[in-house]
């Protein structure tokens, strides 16, 4: 089987937000995320990733509505573990949800969830969740303990965290955090696991991750919006331009 691409478009709604976040009806919100989730599916993304975060920084709720609407991919509908979120999945039925943790400063999700210390927590959202049809991955760091974890607490999946390893972080060594990665993979495809990958994956770093065994689908979100504005500022521009062509400018530059 290929590895699936699961694409993460909540930085879509990062840009829509940045200029429009208080004029959500208005008609020149964009970019729109329904268009992006579209345009990853013509790019061959195999699933649309979306997190609805408690403090509603990119994606809104309507967002996650319109994009399942809209598409006919999965969607992997990453949450924090809140009734506010529990009700919007029960509302959704995403073909997963993704459990991450959430704190309202960080900058993104910042390490794995705690599923071994969190387990009585945890446990009835799994349930309530995978009563609905839901199936559940558990976004957890590369280590045994949480991959144990997500296993006796009955998640299809678990998404190691690649953060550490993508960023080398002071604190992680790239090959180090590879190994960890590594050996995760084996751990969870032995207790039956789905094993996903997420975080910080890039262009450059993807060549590493290929060395990790028992992979499933790997989720990826900035750099794919980045490298977009990247090869499509020129044709953005260039599209401007000609919309401008024809203007008899009697002004004069200086
Ligand atoms: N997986 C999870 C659980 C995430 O929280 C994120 C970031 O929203 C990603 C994958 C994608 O990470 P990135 O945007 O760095 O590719």
């Amino acid at each position: 089987m290929n590895l699936q691409l699961g694409v993460n478009i909540d930085h879509v709604a990062t840009l829509r937000q940045a200029r429009y976040a208080l004029l959500p009806d208005s008609p020149n919100a964009e970019p729109s995320p329904v268009d992006a989730a579209e345009d990853a599916k013509l790019g061959g993304a195999d699933s649309i990733t979306i997190h609805v975060r408690g403090d509603r920084r990119h994606m809104q709720e309507a967002d996650a509505y319109r994009i399942k609407e809209s598409t006919d991919l999965p969607i992997n509908f990453e949450m924090g573990n809140t009734q506010e979120m529990i009700d919007i999945a029960l509302k959704l039925k995403p073909t997963y949800v993704c459990l991450v943790p959430e704190t309202r400063e960080e900058v993104t999700t910042e390490g794995g969830l705690d599923v071994a210390g969190l387990y009585d927590e945890l446990a009835p959202t799994v349930k309530t969740l995978q009563d609905a049809g839901i199936k559940i991955s558990m976004f957890i760091d590369p280590v045994n303990v949480q991959i144990e974890a997500s296993a006796k607490i009955g998640a299809e999946m678990v998404e190691l965290h690649t953060g550490c390893f993508a960023n080398a972080e002071p604190g992680c060594e790239r090959s180090e955090e590879l190994d960890r990665l590594r050996i995760s993979a084996v751990a969870g495809h032995k207790l039956s696991l789905q094993v996903n990958a997420g975080h910080g994956i890039n262009y450059e770093n993807i060549r590493d991750i290929h060395a990790v065994p028992h992979l499933t689908e790997l989720n990826i979100g900035h750099s794919i919006v980045a490298r977009s504005v990247r090869i499509g500022f020129q044709q953005a521009v260039a599209e401007m331009r000609e919309l401008m062509q024809g203007y008899k400018s009697e002004g004069k530059p200086v």
